[in-house]
């Protein structure tokens, strides 16, 4: 028996050596969420975030060119008919830096509901989850060329030797995904490895 809040599958670590692997990340994630699912992006500015609900919204076959959210609280993609006429779920993509808590996602009186949609929340560490009890969350990390353009101090060509600081772009990534609570309970992980 697991109790809300505790970790109910093994953690998943997984290399993303590019873009595209950002993207196809999100892809095999579609195959494992369903509506009402939550999920938590962490990750530094440039991390991958917004790269990874790119491929889940294509995945899911949502309306929309999913975007960063910055500047917005919330953006809804319905979702669109399949070959076969049905819809799965649609996506609400949040950005939890401009959200007081997830709460307030319910006074922003959006037109999908969260139980019909995947949720994914950037930045949203530390904010859902005293409000969720389920919930899949994701770690994005640069092991390298951590902070682009920090330079690692002043002197000549110091932290810069493969140019990765300079390049916001570079740089394999590192993906922890980690279930969280009931709902996840038996939920192989293990399939995103592809
Ligand atoms: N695994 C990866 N390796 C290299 N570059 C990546 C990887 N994943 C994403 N990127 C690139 O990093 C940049 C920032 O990604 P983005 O998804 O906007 O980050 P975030 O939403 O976390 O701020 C984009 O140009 C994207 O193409
Ligand atoms: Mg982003």
């Amino acid at each position: 028996m697991s109790e809300p809040g505790t970790t109910t599958s093994e953690a998943v670590t997984l290399e993303l050596p590019d873009a595209d692997a950002t993207r196809a990340l999100g892809t095999a994630l579609a195959g494992l969420l369903r509506a009402g699912d939550l999920v938590i992006l962490t990750g530094d500015l440039g991390a991958g975030k917004t790269t990874l609900t790119q491929g889940l919204g294509a995945a899911l076959n949502v309306r929309g060119q999913v975007a960063s959210p910055t500047f917005i609280v919330a953006r809804e993609h319905p979702p669109l008919p399949r070959e076969d006429g049905t819809r799965g779920p649609g996506l609400v993509h949040v950005d939890a830096y401009r959200l007081g808590g997830l709460g307030e996602l319910d006074a922003l009186d959006l037109d999908s509901s969260l139980e019909d949609s995947v949720t994914v929340v950037e930045w949203g560490r530390g904010l859902a989850e005293a409000l969720a009890d389920d919930r899949l969350e994701i770690d994005l990390e640069r092991p390298r060329g951590a902070v682009p353009g920090s330079g690692a101090g002043s002197g000549a060509g110091s932290g810069a030797v493969d140019g990765l600081e300079d390049d916001p772009e570079a740089g394999t990534r590192t993906a922890t995904v980690r279930a969280v609570g009931p709902r996840w309970a038996g939920v192989d992980l293990g399939v995103l490895r592809g």
